[in-house]
């Protein structure tokens, strides 16, 4: 898989708010591609596997449930220095510190509740894409 992609998912709080739409545009204006993309709902056992890395941190349990409590848009995104520059446009996971134009600044409400989920690293959004994406639905 290219290492320019990165994984993404709109949270259930942005797609509960309507904000898939705004949301994909600023990744549109942004000058990602996207490659993959579908709307689902992660069960408890999926969002344990995904959120793992997170198992011991005292958040973990408020994460899980969190994710799970309604549908995401789950896509792949392409793009020169895809992670970083994702990374750079989500802003801080706190929407508070997060930087004036961000999507968090934008769509996030609180730490737990932050709208955008993006890969950490070219190796994580590889294994993000694999657990979302059939080779099929992968473009
Ligand atoms: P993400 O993985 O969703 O892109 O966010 P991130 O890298 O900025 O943050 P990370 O450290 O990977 O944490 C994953 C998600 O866990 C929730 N969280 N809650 N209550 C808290 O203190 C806390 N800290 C993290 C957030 O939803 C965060 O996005
Ligand atoms: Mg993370």
């Amino acid at each position: 898989m290219a290492l320019n992609r990165t994984f993404t998912m709109i949270k259930p709080d942005a797609v509960k708010k309507g904000y898939i739409g705004p949301i994909l545009n600023k990744i549109n204006v942004a000058g990602f591609k996207i490659v993959s993309m579908k709307m689902t709902q992660l069960s408890k056992r999926d969002a344990e596997l995904f959120y793992s890395i997170h198992k011991d941190r005292p958040f973990f349990n408020d994460l899980v449930a969190f994710i799970t409590s309604g549908p995401i848009v789950a896509a792949v995104l392409e793009k020169d220095n895809a992670v970083n520059d994702f990374r750079t446009l989500l802003g801080s996971t706190s929407p508070e510190e997060a930087a004036e134009g961000t999507i968090r600044k934008l769509f996030a409400t609180s730490v737990g509740e932050n709208a955008v989920h993006g890969s950490d690293s070219d190796e994580n959004s590889v294994i993000e894409t694999r657990f979302h994406f059939s080779d099929r639905e992968v473009f």
